[in-house]
C-alpha cells in the first residue's frame, strides 16, 4: 500500500546533499494532510533545518495554509550543537529517537523524517542504519544519483517492514555552495536571536551536560527542560569562575535544568568562527 494511503505510520528520506529530500518530504506531508491526515515532521537536518533552527533536531506540526505546507513553530527540539552529525552520530540517533516518542505519545498518526546529507564513510552508513532501527520507518524514500546508497541499501533491504522505494534526482533540483549553506544557517541564528537578551546564570544553580570548562565565550549552548529536550538555544557572552552570561530569547529561566556545550562558536553578528579548542 501507498505509504499516504494507510492509516498511520513513519516514513524517512534518505540520499546525498542537493538531491531534493526536503522537498520530496514536504511534498509527502502535503498529501497526507491533503486527505486531513496529521503528521509530525522531523527535521534532523542541523545542517540546513528546513523548520529555521540549525544546530537543533526539531518537531513541528505542519498545516496547510494556501495549497502549500505551512511548519509553524518547532514544538519540541533537540540540540546538537553542531551544523554537521559528524563526530555526533549517537546524539542525532538519540534526538530523532527521543522526538519519534513524543511524536507517538502525542497520538500523531504519521511522523516524517528529514535528514542530512551525510550519507558517506562509516559515519554515514552507522547515521542512517542505527536510525532506521531506532525508529523502525515503514516506508524509506531513497534519493540516489549514481550508486552511492549502495552499502547502506544493502542493510536497509535486511530489515523486516521497511518498504523502499527508490527515486530518481528532479530535474529541477538546485545545488547549494558551502558559503551559501552558511549563510543560510546564519541568517537563521540572526532570526532565532532576534529578539535575545543576557543573563546571568550562576554555574552552582544549574547541571552542565558536559565539562563547565568548555562554555567559553562566543559557544553555542543548549537551554534544556528536565526531559533533555532544548528550549533555546543560547551564546556564551562572558563567563568567570562562578557565572556565565548567555544571550538568549527565552524570557524566563525557571524551566531550564541544564546547559550543554555545543561545538560551535558564533560571533556577535552570528557568524561561524570556528569550534572551540578541545
Ligand atoms: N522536484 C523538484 N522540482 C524542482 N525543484 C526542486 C525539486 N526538488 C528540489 N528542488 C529544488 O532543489 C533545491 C534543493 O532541494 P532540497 O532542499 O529539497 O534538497 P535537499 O536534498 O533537501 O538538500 P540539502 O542536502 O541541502 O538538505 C531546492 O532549491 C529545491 O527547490
Ligand atoms: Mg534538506
Amino acid at each position: 500500500m501507498e505509504f499516504v494511503e494507510r492509516e498511520s505510520g513513519t516514513a524517512m528520506v534518505i540520499g546525498g546533499v542537493d538531491t531534493g529530500k526536503t522537498t520530496l518530504i514536504l511534498a509527502v506531508a502535503l498529501r497526507l494532510l491533503s486527505r486531513g491526515k496529521m503528521c509530525g515532521l522531523i527535521d534532523s537536518d542541523i545542517g540546513q533545518s528546513v523548520s529555521g533552527a540549525p544546530c537543533m533536531i526539531t518537531l513541528t506540526v505542519p498545516d496547510i495554509s494556501d495549497g502549500r505546507v505551512s511548519l509553524g513553530e518547532p514544538v519540541t527540539m533537540y540540540f546538537i550543537g553542531s551544523t554537521s552529525p559528524s563526530g555526533h552520530v549517537t546524539k542525532v540517533i538519540q534526538g530523532v529517537g527521543s522526538l519519534c516518542e513524543r511524536v507517538r505519545r502525542k497520538g500523531i498518526p504519521f511522523i516524517l523524517v528529514d535528514t542530512t546529507g551525510m550519507i558517506q564513510g562509516y559515519e554515514g552508513l552507522e547515521l542512517k542504519l542505527k536510525k532506521a532501527e531506532l525508529i523502525r520507518p515503514d516506508c524509506i524514500y531513497a534519493l540516489q544519483r549514481k550508486d552511492e546508497l549502495v552499502s547502506i541499501l544493502t542493510y536497509l533491504r535486511k530489515m523486516k517492514g521497511i518498504a523502499l522505494e527508490m527515486l530518481p534526482i528532479p530535474d529541477g533540483v538546485v545545488t547549494r555552495s558551502m558559503d551559501e549553506r552558511r549563510e543560510r544557517r546564519e541568517a537563521m541564528f540572526r532570526k532565532h536571536f532576534r529578539d535575545a537578551s543576557v543573563f546571568e546564570i550562576m554555574l552552582s544553580s544549574i547541571s552542565v551536560d558536559g565539562c563547565s570548562g568548555m562554555l567559553v565565550p562566543n559557544l553555542l549552548v543548549g537551554l534544556k527542560d528536565r526531559d533533555g529536550f532544548a528550549l533555546a538555544m543560547g551564546r556564551v557572552v562572558d563567563r568567570d569562575e562562578r557565572s556565565l552570561s548567555v544571550l538568549t530569547r527565552l524570557k524566563d529561566l525557571s524551566g531550564v535544568r541544564s546547559i550543554e556545550p555545543g561545538s560551535l562558536l558564533l560571533d556577535s553578528d552570528f557568524r561561524e568562527i570556528g569550534r572551540p579548542i578541545s
